[in-house]
Parts: C-alpha cells; sequence; structure tokens
C-alpha cells in the first residue's frame, strides 16, 4: 500500500524484487494520497511500478478526514481481496492507515522502514511510526539504529534488519543516471547551485520558520534551486519574499532529482528522504528541522542540524565539504532482496 512521493521510490524497488519472483503477486493499492501528475504518476511511469491495482483517489485533508478515508477504503479492498500478507512503506498518513485496517481483519502487516524515531511527537510522522510499528508482525529496520529503537520499545521479537530500500534505489539508479546526464539534466538551472527541499509541517504550517529559512538563502552568496512541493507553494504565493539567487522549480522525477543532487555543491532540506540521498552521494546536508532520525548521516559533519535558524544555515552552508569519510550504515544494497526472502520464509 502506497500513497505519497517517498513510498512510490520504495515499493518500486520492493515490487521489482516481488515481480522476479513469479511465486509471489503483488496487488498494489494507492490510497491517492498524492495525486499531482509530478507528485504520483511520474514515479510510476519512470521507475516502471506496475501499475496499481486499486486508487482510492482520497486526496488531501485534515489527518482525520484523510486517514478516515483511507481506513474506510483499504477495508474494503482487504475485505475483497484476502492478501496474506500487506506491506506499508515509511510513515505517511497511508502507512498507518494501511496497517490499522490491516490489523483489525487479522492480516498480517510488514512495515517497510521501521524503527524510525525523532522522539518528537509534535511531527504527524511520529505518530505514524510508533502507532504502525506497535501493530505490525513484521519490522523491516533499515539501520542499527531504527533496529535499537525497537529493541527499547518491546519489539525486538518483531524486528528484521534488512538494510534500507532507498539506498538500494541510489545503487541502482545511479549508473543509469551517470551513463545518460543529459536525459535527467534539468533545463535553465545555475552550473554551481545549492539544492533545497521543503515541506515538513514544522516549516510549513509556522510561515514565520519558512520566512526565516528563506531569509538565510537570500544572504548566501550561492544560487539555490528548489524543486518546491505543492503544499510550500501555496504559502510562497502569499507569504515569502523570493530573492534573485533563489529558483523555485516545479517538483521533479525521482531520477532528475538524483541527478539534481549529484550535480550540487550541498543539500538543505526537511525531508527524510533526501538528508540519506545527499549521505549516499557525497553531499554535505544541513538539516532545516531540529532532530534527525537518521543520525548515522551526521558523522563526520555530513549532516548537520539547523532547524529554521537563519544564522545556524547560513553558518552551516559556508563550512567547507567534510573531506572525512562517510560509515556505511544502510545495508549492502539487498534490502529488498531481504525483505522478499523473509516475507517467504
Ligand atoms: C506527506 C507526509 C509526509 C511526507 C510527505 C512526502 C503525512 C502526514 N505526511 O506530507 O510524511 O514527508 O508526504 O512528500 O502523511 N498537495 C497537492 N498535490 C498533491 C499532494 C499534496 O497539491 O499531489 C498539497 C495539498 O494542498 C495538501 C498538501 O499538499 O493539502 C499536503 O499534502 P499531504 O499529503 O497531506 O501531506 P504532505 O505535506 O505531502
Ligand atoms: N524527490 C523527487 N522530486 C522532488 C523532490 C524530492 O523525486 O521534486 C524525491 C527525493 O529524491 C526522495 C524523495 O522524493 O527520494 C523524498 O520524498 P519527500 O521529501 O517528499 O518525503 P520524505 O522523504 O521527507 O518523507
Amino acid at each position: 500500500m502506497v500513497g505519497a512521493r517517498p513510498q512510490f521510490i520504495k515499493a518500486a524497488t520492493v515490487s521489482r524484487e516481488i515481480l522476479a519472483h513469479p511465486s509471489v503477486h503483488e496487488l498494489l493499492l494507492h490510497t491517492g494520497q498524492h495525486y499531482d501528475e509530478n507528485m504520483s504518476r511520474i514515479f510510476f511511469r519512470e521507475l516502471d511500478i506496475p501499475e496499481p491495482d486499486f486508487n482510492l483517489e482520497v486526496g488531501s485533508g485534515s489527518h482525520a478526514n484523510q486517514t478516515g478515508r483511507m481506513l474506510q477504503g483499504i477495508e474494503n479492498i482487504l475485505l475483497h481481496e484476502k492478501p496474506d500478507i500487506t506491506l506499508v512503506y515509511g510513515d505517511t498518513n497511508s502507512t498507518l492507515a494501511g496497517a490499522l485496517a490491516a490489523v483489525k481483519l487479522h492480516i498480517p502487516v510488514a512495515h517497510v522502514e521501521a524503527g524510525l524515531r525523532s522522539f518528537n511527537r509534535a511531527m504527524p510522522e511520529e505518530i505514524n511510526r510508533v502507532m504502525t510499528d506497535c501493530i505490525s508482525n513484521m519490522l523491516f529496520a533499515p539501520t542499527q539504529t531504527a533496529v535499537q529503537n525497537l529493541h527499547n520499545e518491546g519489539l525486538s521479537a518483531n524486528t528484521i534488519f534488512t538494510g534500507d530500500v532507498m539506498f538500494d534505489s541510489v545503487l541502482y539508479y545511479q549508473s543509469a543516471i551517470l551513463n545518460n546526464p543529459e536525459k535527467y539534466a534539468t533545463p535553465g538551472i545555475p552550473q554551481k547551485y545549492l539544492l533545497a527541499t521543503i515541506h515538513r509541517a514544522e516549516n510549513t504550517d509556522q510561515p514565520e520558520n519558512l520566512k526565516k529559512i528563506f531569509a538565510a538563502f537570500s544572504q548566501l552568496p550561492f544560487e539555490i534551486v528548489i524543486p518546491i512541493h505543492p503544499r510550500t507553494r501555496k504559502i510562497l504565493d502569499k507569504e515569502i519574499i523570493v530573492t534573485p539567487n533563489i529558483h523555485i522549480i516545479e517538483p521533479v522525477g525521482y531520477l532528475q532529482m538524483l541527478k539534481l543532487t549529484i550535480d550540487s555543491l550541498k543539500v538543505l532540506t526537511d525531508s527524510g528522504g533526501l538528508q540519506k540521498e545527499a549521505y549516499f552521494l557525497g553531499k554535505q546536508c544541513i538539516t532545516l528541522r531540529t532532530e534527525t532520525e537518521w543520525i548515522e548521516t551526521l558523522h563526520n559533519h555530513w549532516n548537520i542540524i539547523t532547524g529554521s535558524d537563519p544564522d545556524r544555515i547560513v553558518e552551516a552552508a559556508l563550512l567547507p565539504t567534510p573531506s572525512a569519510s562517510r560509515q556505511n550504515g544502510f545495508g549492502d544494497g539487498h534490502a529488498a532482496g531481504n525483505i522478499l526472502k523473509k516475507l517467504l520464509s
């Protein structure tokens, strides 16, 4: 079950693995949480994800409204299809709705990217993660930190370290991009730039934070390219001053995004997925949040936490990129294979 942009990317890797095993049949359910062409369809097309068997077209709404409509729709489909097992990804409202609908029908739930914690219960994602992990039968942990978090919550018996499917994904697509750089290049952007994305509730529901982030960007002696999330676009149109060094572009496909990351000087983001991709691709990340779930990326200052504090953002952006090594705490690039093996066993 998928619904939001990062879940399409995670599911692409697992679905490819499942397709290689004719004994397993995957039915794909899209809740419709993300629905714009460049937030949804583009990923299915580009990453060869099978067409969803079901699309609930739930769309946007308040948390309860959106999650409630997902629960009803998912339950109907599960009752009809009676799957042997359900797979949910990450920490969105689609993740929680999928897990909750399934567990109440006594259908086993497997959670890909289990055990991540920010320890910040003001984040909707933290609530979704904690709840989903509590009710899942198999907890596929991407890092040893996640394994430890699950252990601390008494969930070790269901925990399996698999590595991170997003690491698999970068390894899988990196050479395609390097072999065909023109195809994935973004036209009209500067040659040297910082890459930024912003969409978290803490930065968009509180326009003061977004204003501070853009104030920091305006002070930097760099061009900044921002593929803008529709949630952020809404506020930007109303409240934020965008200086000429800031280049706002529409959200892009995954391969174009990896190419933008590869070609960037640094990454500034509040995204979970992009923090990791920056790390995998050797770009220093400045995290526009007050904490991170991906603490492995903090090693040797490859990731610096600044929140929305303009002084800290500027200071971090001006630092030289670290020359010290990065650790690999994200598995061996076969996370999806490990997940499928466990599901089959
Ligand atoms: C959701 C996830 C977040 C994840 C992010 C990935 C939850 C609570 N949050 O946040 O964890 O990091 O996806 O991108 O599940 N919108 C559009 N078109 C779309 C999708 C959204 O215009 O295709 C706009 C709508 O105004 C909507 C807003 O974006 O109200 C927020 O969308 P929503 O799916 O509720 O949350 P995200 O911020 O995308
Ligand atoms: N991404 C993308 N196009 C964009 C912005 C991001 O393909 O315009 C990818 C990014 O490379 C990463 C994933 O989307 O793989 C992260 O999703 P997002 O930031 O929406 O959510 P999060 O990871 O924070 O939950």
